[in-house]
């Protein structure tokens, strides 16, 4: 396969990064180099163009108007001049960008063979391959790196009005690059489900996550060497103690005056762990930019109010180099990592602290809740609420064989972040794009399977095994999931456990419905479903109606969907009485529904796994008896109840086999996938005698 980049943004060149050389030459061309020389490793790809433009530069001694440099083998940069010769900002290249397209095409129409994809960096490049994809036909994949609508959120109100044209520039840009992508790649499922969805062309079914790799072998083998213990020794008159480490810039986004007052309001942290928090550096905090001089008062000013002298360490300065040191200090006392922002957008750093052994305590919003479920390494947090951090500390400190548990895993799941697992999953969506195998159109099947994910086909590995191996020889069952999940998170547990692409999703409850497209990659919404459950449904009225109501906490940010609010709840049935009340006395009508004694979530009236089922059942023109359904919990019954073929596996929870409307389900005698190989066997012999 032959794989062409095109990145525009900063300093390329085939040798070492200039970082920092200018604005824009940064973290996203590491990002770009390391994933090209991931991807030449892999024998499948033959060649790899970075394609880029050309300029003069007098600020630096490398040649960045050379047309082709060498970075290995198979990866050259290839530079193309455009009529302004002198090197650009990203916000002042646009002018560039058609005679760019023109270069390129010219340059693709000279080659002996045209590359099969072209991965676009930014969206100026993709304004570039939609350029390629009109002349030459060839697809592109488009990561973003970062948006400009979430830029504008975060923008202080005060920046530069001059500011304004080219984020508008970019963001139109942005939008026209997710709507002529084949393929768009993100980091996290903040990025998938959060950011993009501010976007009028968002396709949730067209964004995949690939997680960068990362090399954390520095943390890994992390010594505590005699300048670490002196660093925060002399701080702290117990150094002994387990602590609760924190890194971060004091940037208002990453919150640390929540972690100071929730340690400083409880004096049983106090008693039981040091604090440590490695705020950047600093000389004189006057000289510091406003924002991070704000905090640092501030963070400065609540050590002094809560009288945290003795307990907590923050020291001016720290070189790079004792970085693994102290997450080594922090683990060899049993301590844990803190991330307290507000939004992460990926989590290095609890990265790093898994490689290190120590677990960690995450803000819920943003990267981390990836992290956490792949790695399964700590906790995650709201971080509006400075009391959950008491509470999760305290609740590890007083477990050891759970602290011993979120060490091992972390270590052990973080050598997953690697560039070579990354190519081989970015390789193998790309080639099924460039290779365009239709897919089975899944009216033509004479029966589909619904399962749920969680505990029915999950649970054990050797089951989902022989699921697959089963479901490939099964022509004639067409599969797909139904699942409490979104889309993303979804796909990422359907992808960790090895599970078959299904042909189609019910995700989020029944709240939404995605097919797999012709391209065998990518989703399409359902548009219909949306239009038809989105009516009588009042989302700001219902959140606003159980506001405030005692033991019901709203879950985080990504859980939250157009057609789903999403609660955590403690597990009586007085709170869902409570609950059902206040709807009704709001004259509002809606689905409730409860699970694993703590998820409560309200959907439209109109919209539950059953429904949505049934939906796709007619909209196929299949007959009640050529849909199977299974699953395992709560938010299974009303699909196994509506089901003319409804199957419970073994290790059922929340009561469902003493259910009034289940009696008729087969009950597998297997637990998870056998469980449902078993029961769609069954159906499949009553079919037929
Ligand atoms: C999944 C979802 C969650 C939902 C639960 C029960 O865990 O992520 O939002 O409440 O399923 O349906
Ligand atoms: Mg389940």
């Amino acid at each position: 396969m032959f794989i062409m980049h095109v990145a525009l943004q900063g300093c390329l060149c085939a040798g070492a990064v200039e970082y920092g050389i200018t604005a824009d030459t940064g973290g996203h061309i590491r990002y770009l180099m390391q994933l090209a020389d991931a991807s030449a490793a892999d024998p499948q790809i033959d060649r790899i163009d970075i394609v880029t433009r050309a300029f003069s530069a007098d600020f630096t001694s490398v040649d960045y108007q050379a047309p082709c440099e060498h970075r290995s083998a198979k990866i050259r940069v290839v530079r193309l001049a455009t009529p302004n010769p002198g090197y650009l900002a990203k916000e002042a290249l646009w002018p560039e960008l058609p005679a760019f397209t023109r270069a390129l095409n010219d340059y693709i129409a000279g080659l002996e063979r045209a590359p099969d994809v072209v991965h676009a960096h930014y969206a100026d490049a993709a304004e570039v391959a939609a350029g390629v994809k009109a002349e030459h036909g060839i697809g592109f994949v488009f990561t973003a790196h970062s948006l400009g609508r979430v830029k504008r959120r975060h923008q202080p109100a005060a920046a530069g009005a001059d500011s304004t044209p080219a984020l508008d520039r970019r963001i139109a840009y942005e939008e026209r690059a997710l709507r002529e992508a084949d393929l768009v790649l993100a980091s996290s499922r903040d990025e998938a489900e959060i950011q993009y969805a501010d976007y009028a062309a968002y396709e949730p079914g067209r964004i995949r996550i690939l997680a960068p790799g990362i090399d954390v072998s520095p943390f890994a083998e992390g010594a505590i060497g005699s300048q670490v213990d002196a660093m925060l020794g002399r701080f702290l008159s117990e150094p002994d103690k387990p602590a609760l480490l924190a890194i971060a810039r004091p940037v208002s986004r990453k919150n640390l005056g929540a972690l100071i007052r929730a340690y400083g309001e409880s004096p049983a942290l106090q008693a039981r762990a040091n604090l440590v928090l490695l705020a950047g550096h600093r000389d004189r905090i006057d000289d510091l930019e406003a924002e991070l001089a704000a905090n640092l008062r501030e963070i400065l000013a609540l050590i002094d109010r809560y009288d945290l002298y003795g307990k907590i360490a923050y020291p001016k300065q720290h070189v790079e180099a004792d970085v693994p040191g102290v997450y080594a200090w922090a683990r060899a006392r049993q301590g844990m990592f803190v991330n307290p922002a507000f939004n992460e957008p990926f989590g290095l750093t609890l990265l790093e602290a898994a490689a290190a052994g120590l677990p960690v305590i995450a803000t819920d919003s943003g990267g981390p809740n990836d992290i956490i479920e792949r790695c399964g390494n700590g906790l995650l947090i709201n971080p509006a609420e400075p009391s959950a951090i008491t509470e999760a500390a305290l609740d590890l400190l007083d477990d050891p064989e759970r602290w011993q548990r979120y060490s091992a895993a972390g270590k052990a799941a973080v050598t997953s972040y690697d560039w070579h697992e990354h190519a081989r999953r970015y390789h193998e969506l790309l080639g099924r794009l460039a290779n365009d195998t239709p897919s089975v159109r899944i009216a033509r099947s004479r029966a589909l399977l619904v399962s749920d994910i969680d505990g029915t086909l999950t649970g054990c590995a050797l089951g989902i095994d022989s699921f697959n191996g089963w479901l490939a020889r099964e022509a004639g069952v067409t599969f797909g999931v139904a699942t409490g999940r979104s889309f993303h998170s979804a796909m990422a547990v359907l992808e960790a456990s090895d599970i078959a692409a299904p042909r189609f999703l019910i995700t989020s409850v029944g709240a939404e419905i995605h097919y797999l497209a012709e391209d065998g990659v990518t989703y399409r919404r359902d548009r219909r479903w949306h239009r038809q459950i989105d009516r009588h449904w009042h989302r700001e009225r219902i959140a606003r109606a159980l506001e405030g109501l005692p033991g019901l906490v709203l879950q985080g940010a990504l859980e939250q969907k157009t057609h789903k609010i999403s609660y955590l709840v403690a597990d009586t049935p007085a709170t869902l009485e409570a609950v059902r009340l206040r709807l009704h006395t709001a004259g509002l009508a809606c689905s409730v529904i409860h699970s694993h004694g703590r998820y409560l979530d309200v959907l439209p009236a109109a919209a539950s796994k059953g429904a949505a089922v049934e939906y796709l059942r007619q909209r196929l023109g299949l007959a009640p008896t050529q849909v199977m359904v299974a699953g395992d919990s709560g938010n299974d019954i009303d699909m196994l109840a509506t089901s003319a073929c409804p199957i419970i596996v073994a290790n059922y929870r929340d009561d469902l086999a003493g259910q009034p409307g289940l009696s008729r389900a087969y009950r597998a005698g297997r637990p998870h996938a056998w469980g449902v190989i078993e029961g769609v066997r069954h159906f499949q012999e009553r079919r037929q005698p």
